[in-house]
């Protein structure tokens, strides 16, 4: 569904960027339909989330900014939120006029920037906008926003909708965690599990940019050796399983990498025994920090640990410093899609979901639930690109 000038009946995106300007200085009783995918109720995502077709305003007003959504990724989190398992929970309410209060899911995404309203100066038609504000609702196809919610990307010209899409969450806590915890140097090593997530990836292409080197856990599968592969192209010094982390033996091959340097650094996407394994690599006084829990086991380590390798544990929320350093963040996010856009920086495979007008308000619900079942059932990283 897109954009629906009631008198002339206009109702495409292309008739939009064809007109949108002479459109808009008609008339006052525009609307865009918009879809969203939204939830009333926290517990099992695919039967919590339903589609929902309403109308926007099409004249944004004051620091209004009317945007069409481009791509949006589904993340592990945004699927927490919805389990009601998540510490951030957005407010549910009625401000998209659905009968109960509700909440438009999704986090992370991009959107195109199609009208401002007339005291906007941050951003202008056609540039793209990344969600300057935890809890935004990206699973939505047109939106109002506050222009000060936004992070405008004014030059996109090198970039994908799915690339932009992307860079919010994952790359920039990989580039927090690399320089909030230990002031690592060229040379220096750190090791992670959870290798080859969003995540993960980012953290090795981060650090090889920087000169650091790095041990990469990640799950025993039928195509290790491939994974293997992909990791090292983008910068993995060495790939191993959870298995030969776990593995005493194993350690005298790490010893033999490293020629015994510290590893000052460990990052924890996994917990449960796989951070055990990972903190046990840590040298003297090292820094064991958790992001993830993707195992749901605990977080286990030796009491030895502690006391007599000084190992320090930490957690880390990219939502808290996005809280206290909000234009820190969207000039993170700026220098990331700086990075793509010159070729220096990858993001990881993805699978595209298309959401189109010619769909009905059901299929593109469905289109959704099969994408979120996928990402629940471990199919890789899933996003959802409005065409
Ligand atoms: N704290 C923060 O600020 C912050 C910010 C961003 C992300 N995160 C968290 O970081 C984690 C990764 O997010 P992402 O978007 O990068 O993930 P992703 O790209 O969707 O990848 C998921 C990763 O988790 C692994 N995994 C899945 N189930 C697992 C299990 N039962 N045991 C061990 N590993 C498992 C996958 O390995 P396989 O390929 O083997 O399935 C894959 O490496 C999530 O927990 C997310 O919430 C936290």
């Amino acid at each position: 569904m897109g954009y629906i000038g009631y008198r002339i009946g206009l109702s495409t995106k292309a008739a939009l960027r064809q007109t949108g300007r002479q459109v808009g200085s008609l008339s006052r009783s525009y609307a865009t339909t918009s879809r969203a995918i939204i939830y009333s109720q926290y517990g099992e995502p695919v039967d919590m989330v339903r589609p929902y077709e309403h109308q926007i305003e099409s004249e944004p007003k004051d620091n209004q900014v009317l945007l069409r959504l481009l791509a949006a990724p589904i993340n592990p989190a945004d699927i927490n939120q919805i389990q009601g398992v998540y510490p951030r929970r957005p407010a549910f309410t009625t401000k998209l006029g659905t009968s109960e209060p509700t909440v438009a899911a999704g986090n992370e995404g991009v959107f195109e920037v199609v009208k401002t309203g007339s005291k906007v100066t941050n951003c202008k038609p056609g540039d793209w906008a990344l969600p300057g504000v935890s809890d935004f609702g990206t699973w939505r196809t047109w939106a109002i926003a506050e222009s000060a919610d936004l992070n405008p990307i004014t030059e996109h010209s090198n970039l994908t909708p799915v690339q932009a899409a992307m860079v919010s969450v994952n790359p920039t806590t990989a580039f927090q965690m690399l320089r909030e915890f230990v002031d690592l140097k060229p040379g220096d090593w750190f090791i992670q599990n959870g290798a080859n997530s969003a995540v993960g990836r980012a953290a090795i292409q981060i650090g090889r940019m920087r000169g650091l080197r790095s041990i990469n856990v990640v799950r025993d599968r039928p195509d290790f050796d491939a994974m293997k592969e992909e990791l090292t192209s983008l910068g993995a010094d060495h790939v191993i399983t959870e298995e030969q982390a776990a593995s005493r033996e194993f350690q005298s091959t790490i010893d033999s990498w490293t020629q015994k340097a510290p590893i000052q650094l460990a990052l924890n996407c996994v917990g449960g025994k796989s951070a055990t394994s990972i903190s046990r690599k840590l040298a003297f006084g090292g820094h064991l920090v958790t992001y993830g829990a993707m195992s749901k086991k605990p977080l286990t380590m030796g009491n030895g640990q502690f006391i007599f390798q000084n190992i320090h544990a930490h957690g880390y929320w990219l939502s808290e410093w996005a809280r206290q350093h909000p234009e820190d963040k969207k000039k993170l996010e700026r220098d990331i899609l700086k990075l793509i856009s010159e070729g220096k920086f990858k993001t990881g495979p993805v699978t595209t979901n298309k959401w189109t007008d010619g769909q009905t308000e059901e299929e593109f619900g469905e289109t959704f639930k099969k994408a979120m079942q996928a990402s629940l059932d471990g199919s890789g990283k899933q996003v959802m690109v409005y065409e």
